[in-house]
């Protein structure tokens, strides 16, 4: 097992700087989880600790040692790419061996790895097939065999699952957490998926236009997104986002918007002068429709008309508009909603966010 450390790390291609300084602290045996628009950096990020792309610019550490020029070989690093890049023309078991004997590792030592691997991954059955005669899934964990035989010091992972239908894609995610925990392994993993960045890392870290917007827990960038783009960015649908100005009233602060006044808890901000424009920012859990879960103490109440209505089952999303702004709401224990319904809702003000309108930073205390 290793650490992995970052230090002001910058990638240049030509004219383009793709990476602007990044850094970045894994921890031994910790899941770390890179997230972010596509083009922002994660494979490039991802390709540099794996020693396949140089390092412009910095320092990367694995354990102590400076490993900006030693070959990937050396490194103690697999990866794990998107598409599984097996040998078709081999078997599952060859697969799985193949790197190992061009290694030179003997051939006792590559049957006890290979059928730990296997036992693992739950591949026994498969182990003569062609990967032509596997499905998805299945390949998948072939690719992940092949990285873990190698035994490696740290998995990276590059949107391993994004191949997977959804159910395949759930099972896979839940495996690789469990063999993660069971090898103590380190692993840097790359998604654009909301679950997947939530569910499994210790530590996410969004990055924007290849710089790092804010590294925390997944409950930490969820509750207190640093600033307008984490906050947007994490959750699923995204935070609403109004444009509001600064109140108060004999009861304390509000935050005005959409021609509401949200009254917000004393403590929760360092609010600017009254009348300075803010961004409001509301998930849609915390637009609460009428009768749909308890109604919030401190916020404000509207009605709006549903323009549309998504029924998920558990959960129906519903569109409305808050003044100008389109903004979606979560019904719990959902019921239908006819077209053009008026509803009355409740915006839970303890909840809410407050970003300053210049820089888009959070002013949560
Ligand atoms: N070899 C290259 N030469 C020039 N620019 C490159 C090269 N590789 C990547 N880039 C640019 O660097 C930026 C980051 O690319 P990267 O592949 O790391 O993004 P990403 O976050 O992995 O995106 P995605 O989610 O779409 O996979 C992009 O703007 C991309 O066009
Ligand atoms: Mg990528």
């Amino acid at each position: 097992m290793a650490t992995v450390t970052m230090r002001n790390i910058i990638k240049i291609y030509g004219e383009f700087v793709a990476i602007k300084g990044v850094d970045i602290d894994v921890e031994d045996g910790s899941f770390v989880v890179l997230v972010g628009p596509s083009g922002c950096g994660k494979s490039t990020l991802l390709r540099m600790i794996a020693g396949l792309e140089t390092i412009s610019h910095g320092e990367l550490r694995i354990d102590d040692k400076l490993v900006n020029d030693l070959p990937s070989r050396d490194r103690g690093i697999a990866m794990v790419f998107q598409s599984y890049a097996l040998y078709p023309h081999m078997s599952v078991s060859d697969n799985l061996g193949f790197g190992l004997k061009i290694s030179g590792v003997n051939a006792g030592e590559i049957d006890r790895r290979r059928d730990e691997a296997a036992a693992m991954l739950g591949l026994d059955p498969y182990m003569d097939r062609r990967p032509s005669q596997l499905s998805g899934g299945q390949r998948q964990r072939v690719a992940i065999g092949r990285a873990m035989v190698r035994d490696p010091e740290v998995f990276l992972f590059d949107e391993p699952l994004s191949n997977l239908d959804a159910k395949l894609r759930n099972q896979t995610r839940i495996e690789i957490k469990r063999l993660q925990r069971e090898l103590k392994a380190t692993v840097i993993f790359v998604t654009h998926d909301q679950v997947e960045a939530m569910t499994l890392a210790d530590k996410i870290v969004v990055l924007q236009d290849g710089r790092v917007a804010q590294i925390g827990s997944p409950l930490d960038v969820f509750e207190r997104p640093r600033n307008q783009f984490v906050a947007g960015f994490i959750g699923a649908p995204s935070m609403n986002l109004l444009d509001a100005t600064v109140g108060s009233d004999a009861n304390g602060p509000l935050i005005r918007a959409g021609g509401i006044d949200v009254a917000v808890p004393p403590d929760r901000f360092d609010l600017p002068p009254e009348g300075t424009p803010v961004v409001l920012g509301v998930r849609p859990e915390d637009i609460v429709p009428e009768g749909h879960g308890s109604r919030p103490t401190l916020g404000a109440d509207f009605a709006a008309k549903v323009n549309f209505a998504e029924m998920l089952g558990n959960e129906s999303l519903l569109f409305a508009h808050l003044g100008d702004t389109e903004i979606v709401a979560r019904m719990q224990h959902p019921r239908a909603v006819d077209p053009d319904e008026t509803l009355n809702f409740r915006i839970d003000g303890s909840r809410v966010h407050v970003f300053d309108k210049q820089t888009q930073d959070t002013v949560l205390r």
